[in-house]
């Protein structure tokens, strides 16, 4: 067995089946994982975070990614920009990930220092003739949509990304994101590979057996069911929540709330999905009563009934409610290990203990987390298993899957796999 040629990642890609998942390499392999870095975290763009996590000018968030870092940098006119987290001297990372604040950024090795703007300010020792101007952090492509940001590494990112800039700035600007304030966050390592986390998140196949807490306010039904499989007072209900999400939608949208899906899946270079759902029980929000954690409501919105703005990328997934949003976004660490960094958001004049509780405000979506975090380690575990073969998706509950599948394999092959 050990003889055996190893396939190059192109005979990989070009094996998938459709319907089903990926060879075992795609999701163990380290130059698979490697491939996968640069094609869907370097050369795509990535959702990196929000303005509201740089909020006061010298405010800065490192985010690395790969080999490579970007530094997120508000600068004293209240600008956001994004810059390589590389010193022009001999190339030291200049900011740990994470973030803080700084007057101007001071390379901790030689001290050469720039200011907010990028440009660089002093380079000690480098003579009378040195061109400081020639030395500035080089940027990085950012968008900001709705106070979502979002980079590309690439010099020619993809320019369908328009697409979702003007399919989403409308939908988000209700919540007023760049003026919200992020009242939590939590960083998760899944042992598995980034692909298997979102193959977890693109179903709600598993949510019946494993998710006590969100199962009180998200509706699995929504993300599809066999009908032959249900009983006629099963059906009965299903028809009855199929209407009545009709009807929310048709009020919704008559309200000025866009809420009808738009997917760019295969066949985009952006991947991106975005529908309003009804939220079970009360409909007011994912917590443990289904109302909201927040009496204070995110920017303008002055109901509480408005749904669950549900938006992904292939790299994270967002849910907008009318008290407070939660988003997830993954970095793959290796082929095994995946970064998922949870942030919880709320109105910025909300106070903690005075309009809602912090541990009511985040107990669905960590128990939740933790509960995927399990999955996908299992998951990942029987992959790399000698007998795994690759299985078969239900084309009622994991079409979204077979579609980030194939949406994967066409980014391979247009990438030179
Ligand atoms: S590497 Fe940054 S100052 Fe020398
Ligand atoms: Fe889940």
């Amino acid at each position: 067995m050990l003889d055996r040629p190893t396939p190059a990642i192109a005979e990989l890609v070009r094996a998938r089946r459709p319907g089903f998942m990926l060879p075992a390499g795609l999701y163990t392999r380290q130059d698979a994982f490697e491939a996968d870095v640069d094609i869907f975290f370097h050369r795509h763009w990535i959702f990196v975070g929000f303005e509201a996590d740089v909020p006061e000018p010298g405010d800065v968030c490192a985010f690395d990614v790969g080999r490579s870092s970007v530094a997120i940098i508000r600068d004293d006119n209240g600008l956001v920009q994004a810059f390589h987290n590389v010193c022009r001297h001999r190339g030291a990372r200049l900011l740990d990930a994470g973030k803080s604040t700084v007057g101007k950024l001071v390379c901790p090795y030689h001290q050469w220092t720039y200011e907010l703007t990028g440009e660089l300010a002093h380079a000690p020792h480098m003579g009378r003739d040195f061109d400081r101007a020639c030395h500035g952090l080089r940027k990085v492509n950012l968008r900001s949509v709705g106070g979502l940001l979002f980079v590309c590494l690439a010099d020619d990112p993809p320019a369908d990304f328009e697409d979702l800039a003007l399919t989403m700035e409308p939908r988000l600007a209700p919540f007023d994101l760049r003026n919200a304030k992020i009242a939590f966050e939590r960083d998760l390592v899944e042992e598995g590979n980034w692909k298997l986390t979102i193959e977890n998140n693109r179903e709600c196949y598993h949510c019946a057996g494993s998710h006590p807490e969100l199962n009180v306010s998200f509706v699995a039904q929504d993300f599809g069911f066999d009908p032959a499989e249900l009983d006629p007072a099963e059906a009965a209900a299903a028809a009855a929540h199929d209407a009545e999400f009709e009807r929310r939608t048709a009020d919704w949208e008559a309200m000025g709330y866009a809420s009808r899906a738009v997917e760019h899946l295969a066949g985009h270079a952006t991947n991106f999905r975005v529908q309003r759902l009804v939220i079970a029980g009360a409909g007011e929000s994912q917590t443990r009563d289904t109302r909201v954690a927040s009496r204070k409501l995110m920017g303008s919105i002055m109901r509480a009934d408005l749904g669950d703005l549900h938006f992904w990328t292939h790299q994270s997934w967002h849910h907008y409610m009318s008290d407070h949003a939660v988003v997830m976004t993954l970095v793959p660490l290796a082929p095994d290990r995946t970064l998922v960094r949870a942030k919880w958001l709320v109105h910025k004049d909300a106070v903690e203990g005075v309009d809602y509780d912090l541990d009511n405000l985040t107990h669905v979506w960590t128990a939740t987390n933790a509960q995927d975090g399990a999955l996908v380690g299992r998951a990942h575990k029987g992959v790399s298993s000698l007998g795994y073969v690759p299985g078969p998706y239900s084309r009622f509950t994991e079409a979204y899957l077979d579609g980030f599948d194939t949406w994967y394999v066409e980014r391979m092959t247009a990438n030179g796999f």
